[in-house]
């Protein structure tokens, strides 16, 4: 037998939640993607009386769709609770690549802003280094574009916009922003990459999350999820 990979994920972060004492009336951040969409049918019941936040412009449709109230956009700095996906991490660490739905900023805002973490993903996402596979996204201010590419050029990094069907030129972002793709290939020090391509002014924000998760749930096919515990080391202003 085989199972959801995504909704084994799930059904592992509704186990830890459970475990929360969440009150009615507690803000939960809520991420992007299909895998927080797998959350959300599991956690429907959960949810309600809780207030939502939402990651990105998807996710507020997503929420609204299903009947709840949506806060949309981080508009406070105390969340009480974050779930969301990736789409590359090492669970030993936790350390992510985020950003592949373009929502990496306002993903970050809240993984900073909540008490608590959770990321869930089904075990493709699961990578020795990241960088394996996916690219590092970036959200860059628009005019700043040109300058940007040639500044990560002369770091020897491979980069391009995104670009999608159904738009000329590159991918703006829910926040304005555009969103520029850069191949790092396997990274060494995922922080340190970080801090590199944020030191690039114009740079608005990496979908290199390091050190911001507190537990990384991996769905399995065999049926079964594994949890990790992390000691997250970027920890909410408030906390
Ligand atoms: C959105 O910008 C991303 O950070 C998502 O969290 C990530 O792409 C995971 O998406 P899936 O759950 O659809 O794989």
């Amino acid at each position: 037998m085989s199972c959801d990979t995504k909704e084994m994920a799930a059904l592992g972060a509704l186990e830890i939640i459970k475990g929360l004492d969440l009150r009615d009336g507690e803000l939960v951040g809520i991420g992007t993607g299909s895998t927080v969409r797998a959350f959300l049918d599991v956690a429907h019941e959960l949810l309600k009386g809780k207030r939502l936040m939402s990651s990105s412009n998807s996710t507020a449709l997503e929420l609204s769709g299903r009947g709840f109230d949506v806060i949309y956009y981080p508009s406070t700095s105390y969340v009480r609770l974050y779930v969301d996906g990736a789409d590359e991490v090492v669970p030993a660490t936790g350390d992510m690549i985020k950003g592949g739905g373009g929502a990496l900023l306002g993903e970050k805002i809240l993984a900073f802003a909540s008490a608590l973490n959770i990321f869930i993903v089904s075990e493709d996402k699961v990578v020795e280094r990241l960088g394996s596979r996916s690219p590092v996204p970036i959200e860059v201010l628009p005019e700043a574009l040109p300058f940007i590419m040639e500044s990560l050029k002369a770091m020897g990094l491979k980069a391009s916009p995104r670009t999608s069907a159904g738009k000329m030129g590159p991918v703006i972002s829910d926040w304005r922003g555009v969103i520029v793709d850069v191949f790092t290939g396997p990274i060494g020090d995922p922080r340190r990459l970080n801090e590199s391509l944020k030191s690039i002014p114009g740079v608005i924000e990496t979908g290199l999350f390091v050190g911001l998760a507190d537990y990384v749930v991996v769905g399995r096919r065999s049926c079964t999820y594994d949890v990790y515990r992390l000691r997250r080391v970027v920890k909410a202003p408030y906390l």
